[in-house]
């Protein structure tokens, strides 16, 4: 039998991470936050003075990539990301990393040698992955796909707020223009592009709060999977 896939697909700020990590909690499933491994390797690949629009040497650097994933300590509490062996998840979560990782995961050779490495996250009970071709590229036969999506002033004003309950700066303003920015680069890329898979279940988020959201995939994973959240999680 095959484990189980839940991907969810969409752009920054709509919603993704948050909700597939509760998810994950709720089933008692692996998450898989594949944009961490493209934030990865911009930041080590800049950190070992690797030049970002050298294709085959940034694909060498993702096939060898030395990343580890730690749990986090309280609920729905963010793993620790490694990055040979250091805690960058901080980080890693910086605008200018986000930035760096599209610019990144436009190249089709680092797409294809972080492949295999995604795919080996499938693992017993099942697998929530989260993503931008989650649906259309690693896992075609996903059981069950979504797809966030908000506008762009909302989603500037999520991230926004996160950043700075994070303590890291950021001007509304100019988040918006990096945001649509980001969206244009990987919308339009030619591999993998950020696009809904055919059998995608779209959900407009700008309007609905995490718990409506949370609500909506639980219905669709008893529905169309048969599972139930666990109560009392997170
Ligand atoms: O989800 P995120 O913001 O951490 O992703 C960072 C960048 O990585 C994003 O701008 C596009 C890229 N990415 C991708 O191309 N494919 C994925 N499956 C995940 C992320």
């Amino acid at each position: 039998m095959t484990v189980p896939v839940i991907t969810v697909d969409g752009p920054g700020g709509s919603g993704k991470g948050t909700i597939s990590r509760m998810v994950a909690q709720r089933l008692g499933w692996h998450m898989l936050d594949s944009g961490a491994l493209y934030r990865l390797v911009a930041l080590g690949a800049l950190r070992h003075g690797l030049d970002l629009k050298d294709e085959a040497e940034l694909a060498d650097y993702a096939r060898q990539l030395d990343a580890d994933f730690r749990p986090g300590t309280s609920a729905d509490a963010e793993p620790a990301t490694l990055l040979e062996g250091e805690d960058v998840s901080l980080e890693l979560r910086t605008e200018t990393c986000g930035n760096d990782a599209s610019r990144v995961a436009a190249l089709p050779a680092v797409r294809a040698a972080l492949l295999d490495r995604q795919r080996a996250w499938r693992d017993a009970p099942g697998l929530v992955a989260d993503g931008r071709d989650m649906g259309t590229v690693v896992f075609p036969d996903a059981e069950l796909k979504i797809f966030l999506t908000a506008s762009v002033e909302e989603r500037a004003r999520r991230r926004y707020k996160q950043l700075k309950e994070k303590g890291i700066d950021g001007s509304l303003a100019g988040l918006l223009n990096e945001i649509a920015e980001r969206d244009r680069r990987d919308s339009q890329r030619a591999v993998a592009p950020l696009v809904p898979a055919d059998d995608a279940v779209v959900i407009d988020t700008s309007d609905l709060g995490i718990g409506e959201v949370v609500a909506r995939v639980g219905q669709l994973c008893r529905e169309r999977l048969g599972q139930e959240f666990v109560e009392g999680v997170g």
